[in-house]
């Protein structure tokens, strides 16, 4: 397991207070890493986040940082390497915001709050991050985390589907371009993962979940923890020699275009009667 340890190495997560970014954080500092946690100014989960990093033996930095503003986000860089005395090793640009509104609702503001976070704020603080990996001679990791959103559509989501989309191709070029220095650049793209980013949406999540679960191959939505183990081969040596590429984490949902299974006989499986897989295996 030597080729997935992160000792000795430090992570930055932006959106670390919750969802997946806190779930990133554990695995990050699981894996042996120091981490720099970056969230809102106020963010609840932050503390939470922290505890759950110094309990594994883990050092923590921890910024307030609103990533709208990316005029800042130079500064953020600058601060944390000096504070850090190098620059973090892995970037984990996780941060990410999401509304569901048709598209003839979507104000400019809601269109803007939307690219500056998903997609601004991941250009320019990879891009100052990127340029101190240069300087100080880190062979750093880039990690994007977009969407199956990047890759297909979904009715209501347009800005955000447009800045996932956008996350993905900007990485990508990242990737060529940091390659001369043994910087990689991927993206992670978790389909459907159970964490408050919805919260807000105007719906009903429960109606919603259940006729979506039908959709996804694997019968349910993932938990955030389900997506470390594909953050951990892109952040350690393991994946050296992937750069450019997508991570699809999302229950087979992209691979089923027509979920025909549904119209299916059921497969029994040859298990004894009573034992686990004796019943129809589809979700
Ligand atoms: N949950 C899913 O089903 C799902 C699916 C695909 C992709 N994603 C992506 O995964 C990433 C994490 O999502 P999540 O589901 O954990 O969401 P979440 O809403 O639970 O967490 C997002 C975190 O980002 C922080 N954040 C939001 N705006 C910020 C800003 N302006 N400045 C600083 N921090 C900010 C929030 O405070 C929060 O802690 C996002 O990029 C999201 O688009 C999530």
């Amino acid at each position: 397991m030597h080729r997935f340890s992160l000792a000795g190495r430090t992570a930055l997560v932006t959106g670390a207070a919750r969802g997946l970014g806190r779930a990133f954080a554990v695995g990050l500092a699981e894996a042996g890493a120091d981490l720099v946690l970056v969230d809102l100014p106020g963010a609840p989960g932050l503390a939470e986040t922290e505890a759950a990093v110094h309990a594994l033996g883990r050092r923590t930095h921890t910024y307030a940082q609103d990533l709208a503003r990316t005029e800042e986000l130079a500064t953020l860089a600058d601060r944390i390497r000096t504070d850090l005395d190098r620059t973090p090793d892995v970037l984990v640009n996780n941060a990410g915001t999401a509304a569901l509104e048709r598209f003839n609702t979507i104000t400019p503001a809601s269109w803007q709050q939307i690219m500056r976070v998903n997609v601004d704020a991941v250009f320019f603080l990879s891009q100052r991050i990127a340029e101190h990996m240069i300087a100080d001679g880190v062979r750093g990791r880039i990690i994007t985390v977009t969407s199956k959103n990047a890759l297909v559509a979904e009715a209501g989501l347009a800005h955000y589907n447009a800045s996932k989309a956008a996350a993905q191709l900007l990485t990508e070029t990242l990737a060529v371009e940091l390659a001369p220095h043994g910087i990689t650049a991927n993206t992670l793209a978790p389909g459907m993962v159970d964490t408050p980013i919805d919260g807000e949406f105007p719906f009903d999540r429960e109606a919603f979940e259940s006729a979506y679960r039908e959709r996804i191959p694997l019968g349910r939505y993932a938990d955030p923890d389900e997506c470390v183990g594909a953050l951990l081969l892109l952040a350690s040596d393991a994946g050296a020699y992937l750069t450019g590429t997508r991570l699809v984490v999302d229950g087979g949902v992209l691979a089923d275009q027509m979920p025909r299974t549904r119209f299916m006989p059921p497969y029994r499986s040859a298990l004894p009667p009573g034992g686990a897989g004796s019943e129809d295996v589809r979700p």
